[in-house]
């Protein structure tokens, strides 16, 4: 059986499939990784101040604080650290430290600083109280971190020259910069590396009121009239993440531009969100997919994520990282020890009888 094939019959007849399943496999309008239409869009959506900064009320307040005691001592800000699902504000927050830190933004990303010269490089060209942004920072290679260590801690970088017996370290000094780090997954940052950071956050989910303000902000920006009742649509169906409430907002706009006369009023957000196949929850296929399978492949479960991942012929790590932690958020899945289980709300999401599984009704 071919993959779309796969797919279409673990989506079952429940699903809300006006397209083939196919086409949209590696182009979900719910993914909240970035894409070239993000970034292209991205810029001008992009808040330019904290003030235009919706939510993370409390993180935005203490940054702030930090920043403002920084500058009054006239020293770089400590290294910042911030974690969380894609697509929530962490590049955009390293950007607006850089701003009002009135600093240069230096960004760059854990798996492009391959050899330590590729970082040395960008090190050593670092004026005092740059913003040095190192995106994925989960994802740097072991010698590259271990030459970080020092550059963080002692601005200075440690060279060995020569070899064996005639081995000798030097050490080069550095501009004190500000190192501010991002990554999704917290777990993979070594103990060595997070204790460098002097102030680290976790981004939280949006609340659909926050999502709501991004959405008729954006809109104000692309200049489409939107209904308020379609902004809120929009902003309940974007599984709490900014970058996903504005690209639903663009398909909407388009959708609206071609089938009506440019203005987003309800029906019209409706009736496009359903062809994207984003349901009232803000599920997609690939959500449904994998919540059925957990309940009719392994009968709610415990399932083991590789497993999942086989049966849906996706990447395990893509589904830890952009599917389950929404899904875990919602209630729609539990992770316990030996595997995912679909709760209560996912069989009735699915329409599938049958309920919890008879564990979870114990409990
Ligand atoms: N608090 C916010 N207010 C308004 N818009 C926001 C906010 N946070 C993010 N956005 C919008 O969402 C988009 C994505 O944000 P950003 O690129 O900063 O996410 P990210 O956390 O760095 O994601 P990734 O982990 O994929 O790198 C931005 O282009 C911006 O338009
Ligand atoms: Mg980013």
């Amino acid at each position: 059986m071919n993959q779309p094939d796969a797919r279409r019959r673990l989506l079952g007849p429940a699903d809300v499939s006006l397209e083939p399943v196919g086409a949209q496999e590696h182009d979900r309008v719910v993914d909240p990784q970035d894409t070239l239409e993000d970034e292209v869009y991205g810029a001008s959506l992009r808040p330019r101040s904290f003030d235009e900064y919706v939510g993370q009320e409390r993180l935005v307040e203490n940054l702030r604080i930090a920043i403002d005691a920084a500058k009054r001592r006239g020293e770089p800000l400590e290294h910042v650290l911030f974690y969380g699902p894609p697509g929530l504000g962490k590049t955009t927050l390293a950007g607006l430290i850089a701003r009002e830190l009135g600093a240069n933004f230096r960004p760059t990303s854990g798996p492009t600083l391959e050899k330590p010269k590729d970082l040395v490089g960008i090190l050593t060209s670092l004026d005092v109280g740059d913003v040095f942004f190192v995106d994925e920072i989960h994802r740097l290679s072991h010698v590259v971190e271990e030459f970080l260590y020092p550059a963080m801690e002692d601005f200075q970088i440690d060279f060995v020259v020569d070899h064996g017996a005639y081995a000798k370290t030097l050490k080069l000094p550095l501009r004190r910069f500000t190192l501010v780090g991002a990554t999704t997954r917290a777990g993979m940052i070594t103990a060595p590396l997070r204790e460098r950071f002097g102030i680290v956050h976790h981004l939280d989910y949006y609340a659909p009121a926050e999502l709501e303000r991004i959405v008729r902000h954006s809109a104000s920006v692309l200049e489409v009239p939107i209904d308020g009742v379609a902004a809120a649509t929009i902003a309940s169906r974007s599984r709490g993440t900014p970058r996903v409430a504005n690209r639903l907002l663009r398909r909407v706009r388009d959708f609206a531009q071609v089938r009506g006369d440019g203005r987003i009023t309800p029906a019209i957000a409706d009736e496009a969100l359903r062809r994207e196949g984003v349901d009232e929850l803000g599920l997609d296929r690939l959500d449904r997919a994998f919540l059925r399978t957990i309940v009719e492949q392994y009968r709610g479960g415990p399932a083991g994520i590789a497993a999942i991942a086989a049966t849906l012929t996706e990447d395990a790590e893509t589904l830890e990282d952009v599917v389950e932690p929404f899904l875990l958020k919602e209630g729609f899945v539990t992770r316990t020890a030996s595997g995912r289980r679909a709760t209560a709300l996912a069989y009735s999401h699915l329409g599938v009888a049958g309920g919890a599984p008879a564990q979870e009704r114990l409990l």
